[in-house]
């Protein structure tokens, strides 16, 4: 559609979709959830943290909840390495996590 309307091919669109980090493919919640799987924070337990949102929100990675409230997505080192593992919700930093930390930063936005 952009594609069409701008006159440009659709990988020139999507390549600059999809270098960009403010642009996404897929819509964001209210509150945009972001999970560090870097190095440092993936061996720390990122994994299970991500996991534990995943089945909390009901929604896998690059999605939003139906209600357009939450939306997940992985990401890589945010430069907190110190505080491994690492998840944001918007602009808020969260660290030092394990999957039992999930439902009360969840809580905080409503959950
Ligand atoms: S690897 Fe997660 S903040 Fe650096």
């Amino acid at each position: 559609m952009i594609a069409e309307g701008m006159n440009v091919p659709l990988e020139k669109v999507y390549g600059v979709a999809t270098f960009y980090a403010q642009f996404a493919l897929s819509p964001k919640g209210e509150y945009d959830i972001s999970v560090c799987l870097g190095t440092a924070c993936y061996v720390k337990g990122a994994g299970d943290v991500f996991d534990k949102l995943k089945e909390m929100l009901g929604i896998d990675a690059d999605e939003c909840t139906a209600d357009g409230k939450y939306s997940l997505s992985a990401c890589r080192c945010i430069g907190a390495c110190g505080l491994a593992p690492v998840l944001t919700v918007n602009s808020d930093v969260y660290g030092n996590l394990t999957a039992d930390d999930v439902p009360g930063i969840l809580e905080k936005y409503g959950k």
